[in-house]
């Protein structure tokens, strides 16, 4: 087993550094000699793919968060609506689905049970569905219309770190093969962000070489009993899954937040010393959505809370309210999730090593759940 984890201590860390090599290996032979986005394990009728009105994502846990950073970018390129719903929420509330509706579903495993039952009610309500899966010959990917297969590697820990990255790599190149096919977008344009996202293994494994810091913060953390995660824009699902890591791995309460929520309810939270990590996007972005995370750092270090913040390289203007900045690489902001969320996997866990747990196998949690 030691050999298994490659010299780290346990799989979840193995697993979070094997991060940059599992997105390039998702990214690896899918453009075809003119350099053109290829999906060629897509085996769906391309005149369907045209005619979709609505994309449904559908998934459990982390997987589910990798479906609403996917909703940001597929909505931006390819101008359908996208909704992301909890697989057993989507299967019992008769949800609005017909030949119009492609349902994307999302799983590690390919064995979880609440979204394989999500899988065949969408079909039989008639919408095609691709599913994104890391398992070859599990169920789900048999029973869709087709499957995008992540190449992430087994997945050995419980609790999710880099097949949750594959499916938002995954996921962007279902969006980029989606707007490329409906004409949304020019091929230059979609190379351009090809490139951008070929760019991303490197920038990862420059935030995981960059990891003491938050390693060292996360010791000190060690008997902290509440963390809150606030994020904006692709920014908030990192927030929910940066929250989720913690629960999962230390136990310890943590609650995702959209940053623009605070003011309607979480800032009665923040007391002196409460930990709040802060999600900044890129200072480069448009709309002014940086502006208003600064504002939202203001508000909650006013008010006594210890702000760990991620944020871009040369972002100065985080500084001033940051009691600690982890920096990630520069990239556009749709891609940025894959870099913010390592910071949050490694603080978990190392929180939970420190705190004496298995990281691994943590209590009560399946790595498949295989029952409703
Ligand atoms: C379990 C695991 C999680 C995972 C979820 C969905 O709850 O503990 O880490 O995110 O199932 O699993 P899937 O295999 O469908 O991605």
């Amino acid at each position: 087993e030691a050999a298994e984890k490659g010299g780290f201590a346990s799989f979840m860390d193995k697993e979070i550094h094997d991060q940059p090599k599992a997105v390039a290996d998702t990214l690896l032979g899918r453009t075809d000699l003119k350099g053109r986005l290829a999906l060629d394990d897509l085996r769906i009728d391309e005149a369907v793919l045209r005619s979709i009105d609505k994309i449904i994502v559908v998934a459990c846990g982390t997987a589910a968060y990798s479906g609403h950073v996917a909703k940001y970018a597929i909505e931006h390129w390819c101008r359908i609506p996208v909704e992301v719903e909890l697989a057993h929420e989507f299967r019992y509330r008769d949800p609005v689905v017909n030949e119009k509706t492609l349902v994307v579903a999302v799983t590690q495993s390919g064995e979880t049970m609440d979204t394989l039952m999500a899988v065949r009610h969408a079909r039989e309500q008639g919408a095609k569905v691709i599913s994104i899966v890391n398992t070859h010959g599990s169920t789900i990917p048999r029973e869709s219309d087709a499957v995008l297969y992540t190449h992430a590697g087994p997945e050995i820990a419980v609790a999710s770190t880099k097949a949750f990255l594959a499916q938002i790599t995954a996921a962007y190149l279902l969006g980029l093969y989606l707007a490329q096919l409906r004409g949304n977008k020019f091929p230059d344009e979609i190379d351009e962000i090809l490139d951008e996202l070929r760019a991303m293994p490197a920038k990862i494994q420059e935030v995981l070489d960059r990891g003491a810091r938050v390693r060292e913060i996360a010791r000190w953390m060690a008997d902290t009993s509440s963390v809150l995660f606030l994020g904006r824009h692709v920014g908030f699902p990192v927030a929910l899954e940066g929250a989720l890591k913690l629960k999962e791995l230390a136990y310890i309460h943590a609650e995702g937040f959209a940053a623009g929520e605070l003011k309607h309810g979480p800032i009665a939270l923040i007391e002196p010393g409460q930990p709040v990590f802060v999600i900044v996007p890129s200072p480069r972005g448009r709309d002014s959505l940086h502006a208003k995370v600064i504002s939202n750092i203001q508000e909650i270090r006013a008010r006594g809370a210890r702000t760990l913040v991620i944020a871009e390289d040369g972002d100065e203007a985080v500084v001033p309210y940051a009691d600690e900045v982890f920096w990630v690489p520069q990239a556009p902001t749709l891609l940025a999730p894959l870099l913010t969320v390592v910071p949050l996997q490694l603080f978990a866990c190392e929180l939970s090593t420190a705190r004496g747990l298995d990281v691994d196998q943590p209590r009560n949690l399946a790595k498949s759940v295989t029952v409703e």
